[in-house]
């Protein structure tokens, strides 16, 4: 199979794809023999996002693993590991909270050596696949947001990161078709205004953070303001950073010294 595959891109432009090149090369790279790589373009033609049909999706130019339904990491979301960056140093403990497939712990676990990685989620498929990314580098917990958590983490959480549901409710409707038709409702719905997980992590964050500990929430221009206002009303100093780039917002916020 040659990795510039013409008919291969036709059909895949001719079925909606923007990047068909492109894509046409990664199934060919992917493809473990010809009817792999049938399948595989079927798939994507019926609409499958590339990175499911892949099996990952590149996050900070490495791989990660994502299974059907898990929220793709998004580009965006690398705002919060060039947040986190400075602010880890070896040793410290860091939580990446609606971890998903975990990206964010996986990149920071990756990049920086020494750091002590936790990620949680609620949705099994997610935290199959985060335990995955996470094999040998971090330790992935179930349940419903800080329920997750080990108890000896109390208050020893020196960064808790989280790309947290922000999408309004009624929102989600408008959104491309691969997101809704793809991702679980649960990885998108912020509730009514989008702060509903925002506002239940921040205020959570608190009795497990260590003293002078941080919080990291990836958020959307539109809702940057909104965001803040969470995070201050859970007893943070805060500000909204805005990266550009990615077109990314990161909410950074540090506990209020309360004596
Ligand atoms: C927007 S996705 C982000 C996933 C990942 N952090 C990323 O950026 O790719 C939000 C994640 O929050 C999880 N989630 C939603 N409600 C939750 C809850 N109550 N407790 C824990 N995780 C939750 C979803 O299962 C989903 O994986």
């Amino acid at each position: 199979m040659h990795p510039s595959n013409p008919s291969l891109a036709a059909r895949l432009r001719a079925a909606g794809c923007v990047y068909a090149e492109d894509e046409a090369r990664l199934l060919v790279e992917n493809a473990r023999d010809a009817a792999h790589l049938e399948r595989m373009a079927a798939d994507r033609v019926s609409g499958t996002p590339i990175e499911y049909v892949l099996g990952y999706a590149l996050f900070r130019s490495e791989r990660i693993v994502v299974a059907p339904g898990v929220f793709v990491p998004r580009l965006r979301t690398e705002a919060l590991v060039r947040a986190a960056l400075p602010r880890l140093t070896p040793g410290d403990v860091v939580v990446e909270m609606c971890c998903g497939s975990a990206p964010v712990a996986t990149a920071l676990a990756r990049e920086i050596s020494g750091v002590i990685v936790h990620a949680a989620d609620v949705d099994p498929v997610a935290i199959a696949v985060a335990r995955t990314n996470l094999t040998g580098l971090g330790e992935v917990h179930a349940g419903d947001l800080f329920d997750a958590l080990p108890r000896e983490l109390r208050g020893r959480v020196d960064l808790l990161v989280a790309n947290a549901p922000y999408v309004p409710s009624a929102h989600i409707a408008l959104m491309p078709r691969e997101a809704r038709e793809h991702e679980h409702e649960t990885a998108l719905d912020g509730g009514p205004d989008g702060t509903r997980l925002q506002r239940a992590v921040a205020e959570g964050a608190s009795g497990w953070l260590s003293p002078g500990g941080a919080l990291l929430l990836e958020t959307s221009a539109t809702l940057a303001d909104r965001t803040e206002a969470v995070v201050v009303d859970a007893g943070f100093r805060a500000h909204a950073r805005a990266f550009r780039d990615l077109d990314a917002v990161v909410v950074e916020g540090v506990l209020r010294r309360t004596s």
